[in-house]
């Protein structure tokens, strides 16, 4: 039995300023807003420009789930990011948002589960909460997959987008208390091949240089990965929902990876969701990876549509191939004092 509960304490984002529209693509591929429109959900995706580093949107994130949470750096004593595009393979991007944040007597580490990433490092930081090995975590998803991509390959540089979010839980200060109910996973690695991204470094002047060298860029097997989405995510939700000692019926929003808006269809009639009750905004950032769950919840809590007190499935999938879960109450309180914040989407129809 665990020790401690776990309290919701923050949520923040952060997304660069630059767009990239589809119509901006038929200039590099032969593809049309119409395809991936009807393909994917996605209208625009924001990719970071000049020196922009993927620790910049992290810290930027960071930052507003503090305010959001009215804390300080100071008070984090864990720091876990989940990424798959790091700027350094080492030093981890925790130490960098350790230094940003002031959270200096923070221990930390970096999690590379692509677009489960940040449920698997959310789960993580709940044991660690929950043993009373840490009282403040901090759990950060960012991505910048545009500096992996190749914009020449119409198979996947019309499908990715940057972006950061971050949440802060917290020791529950009620005994027996918890906002998160439940979390699981799945792994198969049998299947691991069908979306990677080689690190393609082979500067050993000692030995025979490799022969089969991968480019180093993003593959995905788009059909297959689908097909896994389609079939394992449904399945995970529906037991962790049952572990949470919850019945479908009690769940209120599912707040999933955004992938493709055709994998959120599929899978809310597979599992007899209401489409109301799938928080989609992928049009607007396409797939995120890790950042996707953080943004897709927050733009639903600044516009109202998942409100406090509302039980909630957060799911993430893709690379591994993987999916994680989590069942929480979202009962986190904004702190902020300055006029509500627009929501991200309106921030992006704005900068146009
Ligand atoms: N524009 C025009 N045509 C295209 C494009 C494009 N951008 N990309 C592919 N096509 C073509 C293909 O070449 C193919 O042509 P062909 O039939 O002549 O061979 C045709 O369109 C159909 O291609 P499919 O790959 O079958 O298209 P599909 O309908 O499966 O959509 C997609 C592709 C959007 C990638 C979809 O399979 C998908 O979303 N898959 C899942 C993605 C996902 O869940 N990722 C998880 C996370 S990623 C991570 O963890 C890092």
């Amino acid at each position: 039995m665990s020790k401690y509960g776990v309290a919701i304490r923050g949520i923040g984002v952060s997304i660069p300023e630059h767009i990239v529209w589809n119509d901006d693509l038929t200039g590099l591929v032969e593809t049309s807003d119409e395809w991936i429109t009807s393909r994917t959900g996605f209208k625009a995706r924001r990719v970071v420009s000049g020196d922009q580093l993927v620790t910049d949107l992290a810290i930027e994130s960071a930052k507003n789930a503090l305010a959001y949470a009215g804390m300080q750096g100071e008070d984090i004593d864990l720091i876990i990011v989940a990424s798959s595009t790091p700027d350094y393979i080492y030093p981890a991007a925790c130490g960098v948002v350790q230094q940003g944040i002031g959270a200096l007597k923070a221990f930390g580490f970096d999690m590379m589960m692509g677009c489960s990433g940040l449920i698997y490092a959310l789960s993580t930081a709940v044991q660690f909460i929950e043993n009373g090995t840490a009282k403040n975590a901090l759990v950060i998803g960012a991505d910048t997959h545009s500096r992996y991509t190749d914009w020449y390959d119409r198979n996947t540089c019309v499908l990715f987008g940057d972006g950061a979010g971050a949440f802060i839980i917290s020791r529950h200060e009620k005994a027996g208390e918890t906002d998160v109910l439940a979390v699981d996973f799945m792994l198969d690695g049998a299947r691991g091949q069908e979306i990677k991204l080689p690190v393609n470094r082979d500067n050993c002047p000692l030995t025979t240089p490799r022969q089969n060298i991968e480019k180093s860029a993003i593959y995905m097997n788009g059909r297959e990965v689908f097909k896994f989405a389609v079939g394992e995510v449904p399945r995970l939700m529906a037991e962790t929902v049952k572990k949470a000692g919850l019945t479908p019926q009690e769940i209120d929003y599912y707040v999933l990876h955004q992938a493709n808006a055709r994998i959120m269809t599929a899978m809310a009639e597979r599992m007899d969701i209401r489409e109301e009750q799938m928080i989609v905004n992928l049009e607007h950032y396409g797939n995120t990876s890790a950042a996707s769950i953080p943004l897709a919840l927050y733009d639903a809590l600044m516009s109202g549509q998942i409100k406090t007190g509302n039980t909630l499935v957060l799911c993430g999938f893709g690379a591994g191939l993987a999916v994680s879960t989590a069942v929480m109450k979202w009962n986190c309180v904004d702190h902020r004092t300055d006029a509500a914040p627009a929501t991200l989407q309106t921030k992006s129809l704005e900068v146009v």
